[in-house]
């Protein structure tokens, strides 16, 4: 199907979060810390409140009420303690947003400035194991005995790599509009990835009950994982409008995005692979180092890829972390699969070198018959599958193995290939389905559509499980008065909805009016399997040898990801997953301020993503599976898979291509050419 929305999107008149017409509106517009770590001494507001349209300036010099408990990120203005730089400290609220602007400008912060430490190193005193890694998954593993695996190896590859800050960037910005009723009831039109686990949290941290509380995001341009949660200006802008006792707007800038909003911690991945004769793995070991802030701990769940994907009789993975001076990291484009899997797939291509191996044959002699660390089994898994047909639309069998070799006038060409996987989950969902007056089908769910057409994939869903036609169901999501649903995230939203979406639509059928469902107990249910989702990366890249630059000439994804629902749609997620894969691998990198704390590049211009012209030639295709095991639809999630591999399977084509291995993301010229192929 064509997107739902395709049609309001291109014609403007889809409405985001910053854009509700609302009566009386006027405009926060926040202040943030200018040191990384101290104490805010006093906050002068005097000036800016003598400024024009200035209605208030909200500080911890009189911190608005909020929840006992709410801490972290979210808890604006309760504590002088400053945890790190471009902290939101105060807010000036005014009739425009040009005022509250200049007004902030000129709010005095006086501070007590303390040492503050913002740089991971893998040697920091201050590492530690956290008790889970994120989503609470066990934080070490362990499986035979890695020392004597690598004692008994023919081969051994010992290699640590290096990923650095990464900023999600979606295109709309961070922006809610928050309107309280005369009954001190609260409706926020904000940009969340969920609306209705955005409600609750807001409610928890403002002290509210969650039926006081209703949070619309009827469209949502982009979020990568930064708009799972609630962020700061959703929280800003119920405290201003309360302060004030008008509709207030808070929307961040680009440069507050990246200090506010969270982004991926960069890690220091160690990893250990010994193999036999044949290639077989005998050991594997992967221990990644992550930061965190010390206002919250997240663990980013790095190493967790690793415990699943080759067999091996010793198998170690561990996570450290260490709480820095620093914004706290949060969910990022395939979080821990993105990283992790480029560490992974990058030694195990170094494996395949120092072995003399294909690269391809190397991950096939070590597919597992069940999941290498839990012992269970695949409710389907399919790499072979990829990495062949993969192999044969890429013309691998052409490729000669020796790297730095072909040359093209200034061009030296190379070919990679890396796996990819990700989870497939699902979680409880709740959905409604009736039959309206008119014939046709209403279908609701408190799902978002963060552009990835989840309205469109219900649809279909719902559609399919009616046996109706699809002009005839109409979709409603967006809004947490809807039947409660997770967020989209975790590539888990459409198996989550269109679980419910499909239970209902079958209790509508046998009922006749309407279907409610709750997915609950059927997900308590589900049967004891490894999920997963696969992949095979293939790359062709040019290095120039004058300027080194890397461009990406080809670019195919093969993947074996359940039943494809809607294969426009899934062609469009994972092209656009491969993409963010060749900017994590080429381009993208936050570059963290060590003298002042805060991070450096805090725009698009200094902060690159790839663009239509660095895009030449990207493929995917995928080997449709029929796994029964999952959910009514058969299907697996797809927003991120795409993202997975991608780097590593482009570092592997630089190497062939020069003959130089780079373990630092991302490969800038700089790197290429100080590499002195
Ligand atoms: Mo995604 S980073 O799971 O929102």
């Amino acid at each position: 199907m064509n997107r739902i929305e395709g049609r309001v999107k291109v014609t403007g008149l889809a409405t985001y979060a910053a854009e509700y017409p609302v009566e009386g509106l006027v405009h926060a517009f926040p202040v943030q810390s200018q040191i990384a770590k101290g104490r805010i001494r006093q906050v002068d507001a005097a000036q800016a409140l003598a400024m024009p349209g200035v209605l208030a300036v909200l500080s911890s010099e009189d911190p608005p009420e909020l929840a006992a408990d709410a801490s972290g990120e979210l808890a604006l203005f309760q504590s002088r303690e400053v945890a790190y730089r471009g902290q939101l400290v105060a807010a000036v609220v005014a009739d425009t947003l040009d005022n509250a602007r200049a007004a902030a400008a000129a709010v005095r912060v006086g501070y007590d400035p303390d040492d503050h430490d913002v740089s991971l190193r893998a040697d920091h005193p201050g590492l530690y194991k956290p008790d889970t890694v994120n989503p609470g998954l066990p934080t070490d593993t362990e499986k035979g005995d890695v020392e004597a695996g690598l004692a008994a190896a023919a081969t051994v590859v010992e290699v640590t790599y290096a990923t650095p800050v990464l900023h999600n960037n979606p295109m709309e910005p961070h922006a809610a509009i928050a309107c309280w009723d005369d009954e001190g009831r609260l409706l926020v039109y904000d940009t969340a990835q969920g609306t209705t686990w955005s409600r609750d949290i807001l409610a928890r941290v403002l002290g509210l009950p969650a039926d006081r509380v209703r949070v619309v995001s009827r469209h949502v341009g982009g979020g990568f994982g930064s708009k799972g949660t609630p962020r700061p200006q959703a929280v800003l802008a119920a405290l201003a409008a309360r302060a004030v006792g008008r509709p207030v707007k808070a929307v961040l800038t680009r440069q507050q995005m990246f200090d506010v909003t969270g982004y991926r911690t960069p890690t220091i991945q160690r990893l250990r692979l010994g193999a036999d004769a044949e290639g077989r793995l005998t050991a594997l070991e992967h221990v990644a180092y992550e930061q965190s802030s010390t206002l919250e701990e997240f663990a980013e769940q790095t190493a967790t890829p690793t415990r699943i994907m080759y067999a091996t009789p010793a198998l170690r993975t561990a996570h450290r972390l260490v709480r820095l001076d620093v914004a706290t990291p949060s969910w990022m484009r395939a979080p821990g699969e993105a990283p992790g899997m480029y560490a992974l797939e990058s030694a195990m291509d170094e494996l395949a070198y120092a072995a003399g191996m294909d690269p391809i044959e190397l991950r096939v002699v070590n597919e597992p018959d069940t999941e290498p660390h839990s012992g269970l089994p695949y409710s389907s898994r399919d790499l072979v599958g990829c990495l062949r047909e993969g192999a044969r639309r890429f013309e691998w069998e052409r490729r000669d193995p020796r790297p730095g070799v072909r040359r093209d006038g200034e061009w030296l060409v190379g070919t990679g290939v890396a796996a990819s996987t990700y989870p497939a989950r699902r979680r409880p969902s709740r959905a409604r389905a009736v039959r309206r007056e008119d014939g046709d089908y209403l279908v609701q769910v408190a799902a978002a559509d963060i552009g990835t057409g989840a309205r469109t994939a219900l649809t279909t869903i719902a559609a399919g499980a009616l046996g109706v036609d699809p002009e005839q169901v109409h979709v409603e999501l967006g809004d947490s008065d809807l039947p409660a649903a997770p967020v989209a995230g975790g590539s888990m939203g459409t198996a989550s909805w269109g679980s419910a979406v499909v239970r209902a639509c079958e209790e509508l059928k046998s009922d006749g009016r309407e279907g409610v469902a709750d997915t609950t107990e059927e997900i308590e249910g589900d049967a004891q399997f490894a999920r997963h989702a696969f992949g095979a990366q293939f790359a062709e890249v040019r290095v120039s040898s004058v300027t080194g630059e890397v461009r990406v000439s080809r670019l195919l994804g093969v993947f074996a990801a359940g039943h494809i629902i809607d294969p426009q749609l899934a062609r469009s997620q994972f092209i656009g997953g491969m993409t963010m894969g060749m900017g994590m691998a080429l381009m993208e990198e936050t570059l963290t301020d060590e003298e002042f704390g805060g991070f450096l590049r805090r725009d698009l211009a200094q902060y690159h993503v790839p663009a239509c012209a660095d895009v030449r030639d990207v493929e995917a295709v995928w080997l449709d599976e029929r796994d029964v095991e999952l959910n009514p639809m058969g299907s697996k999630g797809i927003g991120e898979i795409g993202i997975v591999g991608t780097a590593a399977a482009i570092g592997n084509a630089v190497f062939h291509a020069t003959g130089h291995r780079l373990r630092e993301l991302p490969i800038t010229p700089a790197k290429i050419l100080m590499s002195r192929f």
